[in-house]
């Protein structure tokens, strides 16, 4: 049998080979609301100019809506013949409410639809994610509200640097999905213009008002130009690149959750809702959750590529190769979603052994940096001198088996004739944190100042 929609044309049907690499039902169906608000926008504004008798919009009108009450209920039957959503809209309109189905298509074409059905759908997963990353913020800023003054050690190289707080770390990851957030609203705000108009490329002759069916779906304003507009998909690789961005954030966390949960640095206890058991080792307590956002990144991060792969290279406007849009940029929202949600429960619940935190931060000769400093502060060395010097004591500390501060002051005399017993006052980690308050430093009273100024951006 020919085809329905383009059987004029068409004397035989498609071989089944074709039907399954043409057919995007299988995954577009997910589409089906968008697509649904999209028809009645254009109905509407197709009755308003004039182009449709008020009577068939009206058909139109409630056939959608039954259509649209069908698929919410699962009782909606998708053809693979019909191909896409679009078409099994309507074609199921038609058998609904008859001739007027056929009229709904004027000024219009799929291209300028499943535009317009796809940027809906992106839009909804930045709002989707913003709500998720306010969420994973609140409860970052909750943990670090807890622990504004807990010390712990700073690392570079994964080696220990400088004692740093607690909040200050969680605040750092406050910082990064910050911007995550604000990328994804610059995201929403560039992409909001309607492609429904554009027709097939070039623009339709009808008398139609693209302000109007904009404004209905929310769009800022109709896209200026129509072969842009059917052949655009930057709004779906920009949500793919701040979702990777956001998704290396998630993993970099994700990273440090899993070592802090180790026997090794046990800074942080994952509750047991958001931690699995093995089944033949009966002590174990692992952080799959942690181990799973870290890794899936690289769905997301995939998506991207393959979005971009696809899009490089096509010329204006649309061809079908953008169909494979749809696949990628699904799994990659729903892994963002996922993970992003994961997060926020293990943030949310985990137990934080301050005591593990402070045993470490004093370990390592974390406060190297501030004995250097005390060098050059009290007696006036120039900083390259005072870290050799100080470098000799960590080396001297180093072979008698101690810390800094556990140094006699022959000790570090011996090293240098003009250090005073008042060096030691700098040595302890809570002096060394409580010092740098430097704008964005780690000291508590920092800590605390960003903590105030986040909560007020977030509310
Ligand atoms: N299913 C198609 C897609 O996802 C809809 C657009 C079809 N347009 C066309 N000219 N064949 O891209």
């Amino acid at each position: 049998a020919s085809n329905q929609m383009w059987g004029g044309r068409f004397a035989d049907g498609p071989d089944a080979i074709m039907e399954a690499i043409n057919a995007s039902i299988g995954f577009d169906k997910r589409m089906a609301a968008q697509d649904i608000a999209g028809s009645r926008a254009h109905a509407a504004m197709l009755g308003a100019t004039g182009i449709l008798e008020p009577s068939d919009v009206e058909a139109i009108r409630e056939g959608l809506l039954t259509v649209l009450s069908e698929i919410d209920e699962g009782r909606f039957a998708f053809s693979t013949a019909l191909e896409d959503i679009h078409m099994n809209v309507e074609a199921r309109l038609k058998e609904i409410i008859g001739e007027p189905a056929g009229r709904l298509h004027t000024a219009r074409s799929r291209n300028d639809q499943v535009a317009t059905d796809f940027k809906l759908w992106v839009r909804d997963q930045l709002d989707a994610a913003e709500g998720g990353l306010i969420a994973l913020i609140q409860a970052l800023l909750e943990q670090a509200e807890a622990g504004a003054d807990w010390v712990m050690p700073g690392f570079t190289h994964l080696q220990t640097a400088q004692p740093v707080t607690w909040g200050h770390h969680m605040m750092a990851y406050v910082e990064m999905f910050g911007r995550d957030l604000s990328r994804m609203r610059d995201a929403r705000a560039r992409m909001n213009t309607s492609p429904l108009g554009a027709a097939a490329l070039a623009g339709t002759s009808f008398p139609i008002d693209r302000q109007m069916t904009a404004e209905a779906l929310g769009f800022d304003a109709p896209a200026a130009n129509s072969l842009d507009a059917v052949s655009d998909r930057d709004f779906a690789l920009e949500f793919l690149g701040a979702a990777s961005i956001c998704g290396v954030h998630l993993s970099r966390f994700a990273e440090e959750l899993v070592i802090w949960s180790s026997a090794q640095f046990r800074f942080v206890t994952l509750s047991d809702r958001f931690s699995t058991g093995s089944s033949i080792m009966p002590q174990k307590k692992n952080p799959d959750a942690a181990e799973l956002i870290r890794a899936k990144v690289g769905r997301i991060f995939g998506a991207n590529a393959a979005l971009t792969m696809v899009m490089k290279g096509l010329p204006l406007t649309y061809s079908k190769d953008m169909q494979e849009d749809k696949e990628q940029v699904f799994d990659a929202a729903d892994t963002l979603m996922l993970s992003l949600a994961a997060m926020v429960g293990m943030v949310a619940d985990m137990t934080v052994n301050r005591d593990a935190l402070a045993a470490a931060a004093s370990s390592g000769f974390s406060t190297a940096t501030d004995l250097a400093d005390w060098l050059v502060r009290e007696l006036c060395l120039p900083f390259r001198e005072a870290h050799h010097i100080t470098g000799t004591l960590v080396a001297l500390a180093e072979r008698k088996g101690c810390d800094l501060p556990q140094l006699s002051l022959e000790d570090m005399t011996s090293v240098h004739a003009g250090i005073t017993a008042e060096v030691f006052d700098v040595l302890g980690v809570e002096n060394s944190v409580n010092s740098r308050t430097s704008y964005g430093g780690t000291a508590p009273v920092q800590v605390r100042a960003q903590i105030a100024r986040w909560k007020e951006m977030i509310a």
